[in-house]
């Protein structure tokens, strides 16, 4: 059993409240937010205005979702209080773009959010080890970030289970998201490799049928 985060990245931006309600009528546990700012990544995507409307449609029609914001930026420290009073709940980071990642950990704590850590494909899961105690959740890259309906990286999988593994041996709750490349069909490998949290856009916003991609996925 996983949890299904879809990213509204491949949601209909044109109604994205309607699109963002939709997949939790139909199932869907968080609603996963990628901010990209066209320096960390190639691409430019949203701010806080409209992490706030998603925010909003994450906690209508009585659904009460997690909104998991995934900070694809560099200097995020200067825009966490941003994202956070936009309505943020999980906010991650990349350990590539913080110098000092210990200190933007506890300040996304004091802002009374959970804090999360994302790896890029190449990231070894060793920069982790002095945070990892106090870490809410991995984010572990199974793309390059930047753009969603990629394929995913092979061996990010093997970097999940390492993960995992060492979360297991210290008795920890820190969860593992995957994001990048994830579909009803192949999301098996990625809970196998130890992942808690499925993050998909293509395999959820552009699926024929919704409903059964996101059950698929969350029965994996
Ligand atoms: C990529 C983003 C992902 C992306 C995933 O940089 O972090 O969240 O939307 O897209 P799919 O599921 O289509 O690979
Ligand atoms: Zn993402």
């Amino acid at each position: 059993m996983a949890l299904v985060a879809p990213s509204i990245l491949s949601a209909d931006f044109g109604r994205l409240h309607d699109d963002i309600v939709d997949v939790l009528d139909r199932g869907a546990h968080w609603v996963h937010v990628d901010v990209m700012d066209g320096r960390f990544v190639p691409n430019i995507t949203i701010g806080p205005v409209v992490v706030a409307a998603a925010a909003r449609a994450a906690k209508a029609n009585g659904h009460n979702a997690l909104v998991d914001v995934h900070l694809m930026i560099v200097e995020p420290d200067r825009y966490l209080q941003d994202f956070r009073d936009a309505g943020a709940e999980m906010l991650t980071v990349h350990a590539e773009a913080c110098t000092h990642l210990h200190r933007t950990i506890q300040a996304t704590k004091a802002m009374g959010a959970k804090a999360g850590v994302s790896l890029n494909p190449h990231t070894h899961e060793s920069c982790l080890d002095y945070v990892l105690d106090d870490l809410d959740m991995v984010l572990v890259m199974t793309v390059n970030p930047g753009f969603g309906g990629q394929s995913l990286v092979e061996s990010a999988l093997r970097k999940s289970e390492k993960i995992r593994a060492e979360i297991e041996r210290r008795g920890l709750k820190t969860l593992i998201e995957v994001d990048g490349g994830v579909k009803a069909d192949n999301a098996k490998r990625f809970t196998d490799a130890g992942a808690h949290v499925l993050v998909s856009g293509s395999g959820v916003f552009g699926a024929k049928d919704r409903t059964a991609a996101i059950r698929a996925l969350a029965a994996s």
